[in-house]
């Protein structure tokens, strides 16, 4: 059917057409995106997706979730919801060279018992990782990783990202599929962005994926339509009705439901061609449009992935191959100190800005005085600096030859270059600490970690905003910032009604902040985010953790003893539990909520499977019910099922579970054991 302006609209004729559109453009972007084989050119493209983007706009009635208008991103929201995974998402342990990959399959083979075993090589895509759920092959659902556990709901962002399908494509569309994958900004829309913000003055990204998480953290998706953003699937993280037997199964599926998988990854049927794979990209990384910093290998049958299990959050099964660092070499301008939360001074070099790996580093960690001496760096130096995926940028040490005489040997400070204080260190340690428990570095510092995105992630209070709220003697500490009135904040420049109000919404706001947010955002030395969700997990409340002696805490798998010395002084000082006092009162979450986050619960052990339709609940909403009491939904049943529950119309299963003796339950059942905790089900 043609679009005429003659054609007499009516809205059968608008839902043809809309229908129409939409297939046609999907059609295109699925040609483009994901086959790379574009078959019409821009223009025309654009001129279908203006047609449905007008007649969806007249007939508002005809929208849907699942129409290609939703890429250009929907309304701005206020806050991410938060969405509990229906597995969690992995991690994944590291091997920085060959003999650790022959660690690895060695440690495989033996728990495996000397059976065959082949692999899958892919490429670890440097950017963020999401998940994506579809329901009845609709697009429902995208979240971040978050803790693993927990992520948000950042689904009006995925959708402007063309690469993702709205709808899958194959006919074999399970009920509820969940798609594990990285969202990524080539290096090319990479570097074209950062020259637009120089243009206009602002910071350039320091590297691709920041600039992505950057994208997919934006509270307006028409912003993060802006990016260019592309994606590649690599893993099913949860899937009702279909089975696979192997990781190159689960790649070629997620292909024919239209997703972008990375061509790149291989089948390999011995470890020595996996070593040879993961040598051979450590040059070829450089000819791609993207960002890689390793390989992933992972064991191909799923039935062994099985077996081989997960440990902490690490699987047995995979492994990441790091790539070794790449060097440049650049002038180290100046040796700089900066005074960290802990008040360690940190030294690290101002460096002439050079290109390693596709990004431009501009500084470079240099990490104590001794190693300053050993390698005996000075100022002036020509330099060799590496640069390894995630890592800081390092110092690697001078080049001897090229100096002139110029160069002049550092003297490591023995004040506080912040406050002029003595500085100490002790026999066996590396770093040298301010004294001074004031200190104003230490405090800014502090204070910029309390309100950082990973921890109590205070909208609007930048590092200027805060070290004014110092200069005026508006706070000394964080909890400080809880008791700051519309007045105080009508003191800092620049400070009108507007910005008071959100600052005092956004500090409010983050009362909500779970415990394990609070905790990593004290900052207790070597508390980072994953640690303190061990700690959270293991002692539930803070004054548990106050009170556990040393011992106690460093039995947490995961936990060492230096970090058990660690947390255990941080309570034993005054200043720290008249802090947490003070933080108790502005109202700061000291315990873990309600909600079960181990797999405890009452249904804590038991497996489900679900058929049929429920009357209240959706499949996926049942699930989660579930989940979120601590049980396991499974999609077939065995053995090892303890219940199926059974809605409307449950087909063949309802009669396989009375051959196994599992019994069958309704919703209203599962409700009641909920509470009960399923020990009588009458
Ligand atoms: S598998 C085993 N495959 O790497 C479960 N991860 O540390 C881990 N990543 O955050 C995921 N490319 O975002 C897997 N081909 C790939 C990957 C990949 C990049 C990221 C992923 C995760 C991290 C694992």
């Amino acid at each position: 059917m043609l679009y005429s302006p003659f054609v007499k609209k009516n809205i059968d004729w608008a839902k043809e057409r809309i229908s129409e559109l939409r297939k046609e453009i999907e059609y295109h972007n699925y040609q483009y995106y994901v086959l790379d084989d574009p078959v019409i050119g821009d223009q025309e493209y654009d001129r279908m997706f203006r047609e449905l983007v007008e007649l969806e706009g007249e007939y508002p009635e005809l929208a849907s979730p699942d129409s290609p208008v939703q890429r250009i991103g929907g309304e701005p929201q206020k806050k991410f919801q938060k969405v509990q995974h229906r597995r969690p998402m992995l991690s994944l342990a590291n091997a920085f060279d060959e003999a650790e990959l022959r660690a690895f399959y060695k440690r495989i083979r033996n728990l495996l018992e000397s059976v065959e075993i082949d692999f899958v090589t892919e490429l670890k895509i440097d950017g963020v990782a999401v998940a994506l759920s579809y329901e009845d092959g609709v697009f429902v659902r995208g979240a971040t990783r978050g803790n693993g556990l927990i992520g948000e709901d950042i689904t009006a962002n995925l959708r402007t990202i063309r690469a993702i399908p709205l709808k899958l494509r194959d006919n074999k569309k399970p009920e509820v599929v969940e798609v594990r994958g990285e969202a990524y900004l080539p290096i090319s829309a990479f570097e074209r962005i950062n020259e637009e913000r120089a243009q206009e003055g602002e910071s350039p990204f320091a590297n691709p994926r920041n600039a992505a998480a950057g994208a997919l953290r934006q509270l307006n998706p028409q912003v993060t339509a802006s990016r260019p953003l592309a994606f590649f699937a690599y893993s099913v993280g949860y899937l009702e009705g279909l089975n696979f037997r192997t990781q190159i199964q689960v790649l070629e599926q997620l292909r024919e439901w239209g997703f972008p998988v990375n061509p790149q990854h291989r089948y390999q049927p011995s470890m020595e061609e996996v070593i040879r794979f993961c040598h051979e990209w450590e040059s070829k990384r450089k000819s791609l449009d993207y960002q890689i910093d390793g390989i992933v290998v992972k064991v191909n049958r799923l039935d062994y992935q099985d077996r081989l299990g997960v440990v902490s959050r690490d699987p047995r099964w995979a492994i990441s191959f790091k790539f070794p660092g790449e060097l440049a070499t650049t002038r180290l301008h100046e040796i700089k100190i900066n005074v960290g939360r802990s008040g360690a001074l940190n030294p690290y070099a101002l460096l002439e800005p050079v290109q390693v790996g596709g990004v431009t580093i501009r500084t470079a960690t240099l990490h104590n005085e001794d190693d300053i001496r050993r390698k005996d760096i000075r100022e002036g130096d020509l330099v060799v600096v590496k640069r390894a995926g995630d890592v800081i940028p390092q110092v690697v040490g001078p080049v001897r030859e090229k100096r002139t005489g110029q160069e002049r040997p550092f003297t490591y400070p023995d004040r506080c270059p912040a406050c002029n204080a003595a500085v100490r260190r002790e026999p066996g340690d590396a770093m040298a600490y301010c004294t001074n428990r004031n200190c104003p570095a230490q405090v800014l510092e502090a204070l910029k970690h309390f309100v950082s995105q990973g921890a109590m992630d205070i909208r609007g209070l930048g590092p200027q905003t805060l070290e004014k709220l110092l200069e005026l003697e508006l706070i000394e500490d964080p909890a400080d910032l809880y008791f700051l009135t519309a007045e105080d904040l009508a003191k800092l420049p620049n400070f009108k009604e507007k910005s008071i109000k959100n600052l005092l919404n956004g500090i409010e706001q983050s009362k909500s902040q779970g415990f394990q947010r609070v905790l990593f955002a004290l900052g207790v030395r070597h508390v980072g985010e994953s640690i303190a969700e061990l700690l959270v997990t293991d002692f539930g409340d803070i004054d548990s953790l106050a009170a556990a002696p040393e011992d106690e805490i460093s039995s947490i798998q995961g936990v060492g003893p230096e970090i058990a010395r660690s947390v255990h002084h941080y309570f034993q000082v005054e200043d720290n539990r008249r802090l947490i006092e003070k933080l108790k009162k502005a109202g700061l979450q000291f315990q873990v909520a309600g909600e079960t986050l181990k797999g405890e619960g009452s249904f804590s052990g038991r497996a489900f499977v679900i058929t049929g339709t429920l009357p209240g609940f959706s499949r996926s909403q049942a699930a989660e019910f579930i989940e979120s009491h601590g049980g396991r939904v499974t999609s077939s049943l065995s053995s090892k099922t303890d219940f199926l529950v059974v809605g409307e119309g449950p087909g063949s299963k309802l009669k396989k579970a009375e051959e196994l003796g599992i019994a069958p339950i309704s919703e209203s059942e599962l409700k009641k054991m909920a509470i009960t905790g399923g020990e009588e089900t009458d």
